[in-house]
């Protein structure tokens, strides 16, 4: 995981529950919060920290990371506002993720983590995306999906099924709208 990921977790986390909030997290995980925004970090210490979050705050992890992805939809906006404006709406939008923004974010940073995400479109107000990474993230995805959904300003519905938690291949995320 690249160090912007662990800088967004940290504003959260500060933005929640204060500076105090962090120096506990970073002394439960035994880390020293030294993270440089390009460099790559072992995704073990990412699930470290959330997992020491997770401890402090009382917060579940799934909820957790669900909280962190829709947090982290708004950090990506103030960092990228290109991608989600050059999308005429939500699912635009999440169809480019894979097939334009994670390929942009593959360039800045060749050694990124990115999950596949394919595609399926359901009928007009329907998308599902079949997520896959050997790092299991998909409640990060739920939240990043529901700010992205936020930022666009759609209600939508949101069904996980299948997970990969549950020993699935792949999670299914059915993304509708409603209207
Ligand atoms: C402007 C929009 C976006 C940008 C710039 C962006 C960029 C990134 C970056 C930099 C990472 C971390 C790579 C690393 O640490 O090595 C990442 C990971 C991830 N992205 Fe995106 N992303 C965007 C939108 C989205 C959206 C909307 C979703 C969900 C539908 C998504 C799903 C994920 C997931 C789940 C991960 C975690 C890694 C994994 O699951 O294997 N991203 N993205
Ligand atoms: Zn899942």
């Amino acid at each position: 995981m690249k160090g912007v990921v662990f800088d967004m977790l940290r504003d959260l986390v500060e933005d929640r529950f204060g500076l105090e909030g962090w120096d506990a997290v970073l002394e439960k995980a035994g880390s020293d919060g030294l993270y440089i925004s390009t460099q790559t970090y072992q995704d073990e210490q990412l699930v470290g920290l959330v997992v020491a979050a997770s401890a402090v705050t009382g917060i579940a992890i799934p909820d957790l990371l669900r909280a962190f992805g829709e947090f982290m939809a708004g950090e990506l906006y103030k960092r990228f506002p290109s991608f989600f404006d050059n999308a005429q709406d939500l699912i635009q939008f999440l169809v480019s993720v894979d097939r334009i923004v994670h390929v942009e974010v593959r360039k800045l940073y060749p050694d990124a983590a990115l999950p596949t995400f394919r595609y399926q479109r359901e009928n007009p107000d329907e998308l599902l995306m079949n997520y896959r990474s050997p790092r299991k993230l998909c409640h990060l995805a739920e939240g990043l999906i529901n700010g992205s959904a936020r930022h666009f300003g759609n209600q939508i519905e949101l069904v996980h099924s299948p997970c990969m938690h549950d020993g699935a291949d792949h999670c299914g995320l059915h993304v509708k709208l409603v209207r």
